[in-house]
C-alpha cells in the first residue's frame, strides 16, 4: 500500500506510512503540524483503519495529546574494538535465498514495535543493497541480520545464542569505530542483549503513541 506523504485536514498535517499494513496490520503517522493534535490523531487513525490497519501509532504529536505511549525509540552505540569476538559467520542473501530470508524476517519482526514489513519491493531493495545476511555458527543457521555502513538495522535469533551471534558477526563486518543501532525501549529481549554486549543508550530519537 502506498504511503500518503501529506495528509492534511483543518486540524493539521501528517505523513501516513502504510507500507506495513498489509503484512503486519500496523500503520504509522508522522505528525508534521497540528492545530488540534487530538482531532488530527483521530482523523489519521480513522483513515489508516479504513486502509486496513489494526494498530495505528503516531509520533510528533504535541504533548500531552499523544495518548498512550507505545514505545520510545532509542539509539545505542558501542565501540567496535570493545565488542567480544565471535566464531559466527555472515552468509550474504542472494536472489535464490531472498524469499526464505524475508519470510524469516517477517515472522520474527511481526510483533516488534515499529518494525517494517518487508513487502516484495522492499525485499528487492534489500537484496540490491547487499545488506541482508544469514548468520551461521558451526555450520548451523542461528540468526538473520541486516545492516550497512556502521548501522545495525535488524537482528533476529533462530536458535539459542543466535541474537548474540548476529550482532557480533554483523558488527565485525560494519565500519567502525562506533557501531550504532535503534531499538524500541519496550523490546526487553533486544535491550538485554545489546546491553550485555556493551551497547549504551545515547539518545531518545522518538516517542510513539498508540492512537485511535
Ligand atoms: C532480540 C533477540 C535477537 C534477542 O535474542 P536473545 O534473547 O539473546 O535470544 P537467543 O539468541 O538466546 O535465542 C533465543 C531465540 O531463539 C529462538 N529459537 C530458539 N530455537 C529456535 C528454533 N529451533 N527455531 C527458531 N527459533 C528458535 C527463540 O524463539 C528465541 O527467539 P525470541 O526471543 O524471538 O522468542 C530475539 O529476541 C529476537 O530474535 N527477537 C525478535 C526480533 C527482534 O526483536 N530483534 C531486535 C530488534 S532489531
Amino acid at each position: 500500500m502506498k504511503d500518503i506523504p501529506l495528509f492534511t485536514t483543518e486540524n493539521g498535517a501528517a505523513n501516513l506510512i502504510l507500507g506495513s499494513v498489509q503484512g503486519f496490520g500496523t500503520a504509522y503517522v508522522r505528525v508534521l503540524s497540528a492545530r488540534d493534535g487530538k482531532a488530527l490523531a483521530a482523523e489519521c487513525a480513522q483513515f489508516c483503519r479504513a486502509a486496513g490497519a489494526e494498530g495505528v501509532y503516531a509520533t510528533g504529536l504535541p504533548e500531552p495529546e499523544g495518548g498512550l505511549l507505545s514505545t520510545e525509540i532509542w539509539r545505542m552505540t558501542a565501540q567496535k574494538v570493545r565488542l567480544p569476538q565471535t566464531q559466527a559467520m555472515l552468509e550474504p542473501v542472494t536472489a535464490e535465498t531472498l524469499e526464505k530470508w524475508a519470510a524469516l524476517y517477517n515472522r520474527k519482526f511481526r510483533a516488534v514495535p515499529n518494525a517494517v514489513w518487508l513487502s516484495p519491493s522492499l525485499r528487492q531493495a534489500v537484496l540490491k543493497a547487499r545488506e541482508a545476511f544469514f548468520v551461521t555458527l558451526s555450520g548451523q543457521t542461528v540468526g538473520i541480520a541486516k545492516g550497512a555502513e556502521s548501522e545495525i538495522h535488524a537482528v533476529a535469533a533462530l536458535a539459542p545464542g543466535g541474537g548474540r551471534a548476529a550482532v557480533l558477526a554483523l558488527a565485525r563486518k560494519l565500519e567502525g569505530p562506533e557501531i550504532a543501532l535503534e531499538v524500541a525501549s519496550v523490546n526487553q529481549k533486544a535491550l538485554a542483549l545489546y546491553q550485555s554486549l556493551g551497547f549504551r543508550k545515547t539518545e531518545t530519537l522518538a516517542k510513539w503513541y498508540k492512537i485511535g
